[in-house]
């Protein structure tokens, strides 16, 4: 069903926001912590996860397809793209496949964190593996005159996925990264003080992480950082209820969840990333 924006974004807007699972949920908390008052959509591409091990066109593709139905099929005005992959990968793709419709990625919002948090300059960033190769970390932060070392760490989403957020096997595969991310960063003399958690299904592992670092080092997500982002970007572009003080509470705001698979486990589990009920998770089909 096509939605008539224009109508709507006189009431209230809706924003779409997207990953390729529902680790993006921990942006959509963020998001209606600081705009309750806007309207959210958010599919989870979880038929075609991960993203992370795909190629540049592959994620583009699958990224594209999401957003047209965020903005054909839920009439969203404003895209979140909750994911570092996507957002690394096919930002520019996303963008063409919606022309009309302000899209907002988390690695700049995640950077910036970056930047505000470090006081040595030296950055650790860990990310998924086509994040990782894109580089998308290392360019951010270089523009704020960081210096970042980037490593791949591809068990922990499907760790996440399974629900082993808080297990012995998931706290010494983290252990195991950070091992090889230090001894990286001790050879090319870094003086690292922050961690850049570079996908969003992280978050859930925020106090694993926040064990295992040395003291001292601050652990980032770019949750907090993107909704910010969000609401200097959106509130500038619509006269509308987003730049309206709202009496709207978090826990009333209204949230629709998508899924291309898994839709049992996405009500099961979706919960502890937005920090309150999913409810009703539907199922659509993106095609291939
Ligand atoms: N949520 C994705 C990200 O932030 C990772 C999951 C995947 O590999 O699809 O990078």
């Amino acid at each position: 069903m096509m939605h008539d924006t224009k109508a709507r974004s006189q009431a209230t807007p809706t924003i779409g926001v997207f990953d390729s699972g529902f680790g993006g949920l921990t942006v959509l908390r963020s998001l209606i912590h600081h705009m309750p008052q806007a309207r959210y959509a958010f599919i989870g591409d979880t038929a075609r996860l991960p993203y992370g091990s795909k190629s540049r066109r592959t994620i583009a593709r699958y990224a594209a397809q999401s957003a047209q139905f965020l903005v054909q099929e839920q009439g969203a005005e404003f895209l979140v793209i909750a994911c570092n992959t996507a957002s690394a990968l096919a930002l520019d793709a996303i963008k063409e496949a919606v022309p009309t419709i302000p899209v907002l990625g988390v690695i700049e919002p995640g950077a910036e964190a970056a930047r505000a948090a470090s006081h040595t300059g030296d950055v650790l960033v860990i990310a998924t593996d086509a994040t990782v190769q894109s580089h998308a970390y290392l360019a951010a932060c270089k523009q704020r005159g960081l210096r970042t070392i980037e490593k791949a760490g591809p068990l922990l989403v499907p760790l996440v996925e399974e629900g082993w957020i808080d297990h012995p096997v998931t706290r010494e595969v983290i252990e195991i990264y950070l091992n090889e991310l230090r001894s990286e960063a001790g050879e090319h003399g870094f003086r690292a003080d922050t961690l850049v958690l570079g996908c969003t299904h992280y978050p859930l592992l925020r106090s694993a992480f926040e064990h295992a670092v040395r003291p001292g080092v601050t652990v980032i997500d770019s949750a907090e950082s993107t909704a910010q982002a969000a609401v200097k970007l959106f509130n500038g572009r619509v006269g509308s209820a987003l730049a309206r003080p709202s009496a709207t509470k978090p826990k009333q705001t209204e949230v629709r969840c998508f899924a291309t698979d898994s839709v049992e486990k996405f009500e099961r589990l979706g919960s502890r990333f937005l920090g309150r009920p999913v409810g009703k998770v539907t199922l659509v089909d993106l095609g291939g």
